[in-house]
């Protein structure tokens, strides 16, 4: 039996530790269950947040081993190295697969039946991991994909053109990673196009523009990670809201990244792009139009993660 209300946390690092926060504070779920390496650093994060109970709705958090998650409705995966300065994602995959590979065999020992939420790096290389390893259906493995790089780009815009970034609507998609794209084609604000929305405000620098937002989004984590060491609460708050959508059975549409087979022309890989996303994880990856351009780099950033899937043995 799964009890949608009761959620894990693998992994109590800085993302882990931030999402948990995050996820005491949208009061979803009343059962979080820590796990870490370090058992005492589980420990420590589940006192400290325990401590917030009386500012928060009634929650128990504490630190648990396997056993604890086999009835878990949500099980998030935060474990594994960081980027270092000047390091890429792709750089950390042999070492946060063979973590991925003691993770995910307990998972499946306990026959879990919730859905698996991948956070670590790189995402997408992992979320395929995850999937091949515990057997699930590709419904219930999820990545974060490029959730928070999609906030990034609409809170870019937002800026750019003086509006709550909550109206702007445009994705980026592909790899959670240096070969990501920007849907420009499609990007609007409250259904006026991109374009005639900047002119609106001003702006008709339009291919400059563009290429600055998108690079300002692909190069966020470095600059983040050359300024404080790591990212985190903008991670959590994606993760937070991925939670919600599944826990809510919201059908909201968030390009986690999941297996694509067939869509764009791409089968065999994990990558973000729009998805429905409900109580039973991924209920239907979106073919959303493309310009000629956006199809050739969604293509190209899906064999940049093949590439990498190739040097991984399941
Ligand atoms: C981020 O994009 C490092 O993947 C992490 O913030």
């Amino acid at each position: 039996m799964v009890n949608v209300r009761k959620c894990a946390m693998i992994g109590c690092g800085l993302v882990g530790a931030s999402a948990a926060f995050s996820l005491v504070e949208s009061g979803l779920f009343s059962e979080l269950v820590l796990l870490d390496a370090n058992r005492d650093k589980a420990e420590g994060e589940a006192m400290d947040l325990s401590h917030g109970m009386p500012f928060a709705r009634p929650m128990e958090i504490y630190a648990g081993s396997y056993d604890d998650i086999q009835d878990c409705g949500l099980i998030i995966i935060t474990a594994g190295a960081n980027q270092k300065p000047d390091e890429t994602r792709l750089d950390l995959v042999q070492k946060n697969v063979g973590i991925l590979k003691n993770i995910i065999p307990e998972i499946k020992k306990r026959q879990c039946e919730g859905i698996l939420l991948i956070v670590s790096n790189p995402v997408d290389i992992l979320t395929y991991a995850a999937l091949k390893l515990s057997g699930f259906p590709p419904n219930r493995v999820i990545g974060s994909g490029t959730v928070l790089d999609t906030a990034r780009l609409k809170y870019l815009l937002g800026q750019h053109l003086n509006v709550d970034s909550r109206s702007v609507h445009a994705f980026i998609i592909g790899e959670h990673g240096d070969s990501e794209l920007a849907v420009w084609s499609s990007a609007n604000v409250s259904g006026v196009a991109l374009s005639q929305f900047c002119e609106m405000c001003g702006h008709y620098r339009h291919m400059e523009t563009m290429q600055k937002l998108y690079e300002g989004v692909r190069d966020s984590a470095y600059e983040i990670i050359r300024k404080k060491g790591a990212t985190y609460y903008g991670i959590a708050m994606a993760v937070r809201r991925i939670a919600e959508c599944i826990l809510r059975d919201e059908h909201s549409i968030l390009p986690v990244s999941s297996l694509i087979e067939g869509h764009y022309g791409i089968s065999g890989v994990c990558m973000g792009v729009p998805t429905i996303v409900g109580s039973t994880g991924v209920e239907r990856v979106l073919d959303i139009p493309l310009s000629e351009e956006e199809q050739q780099k969604l293509t190209a950033s899906a064999q940049a993660i093949q590439e990498v899937l190739k040097t991984i043995e399941f």
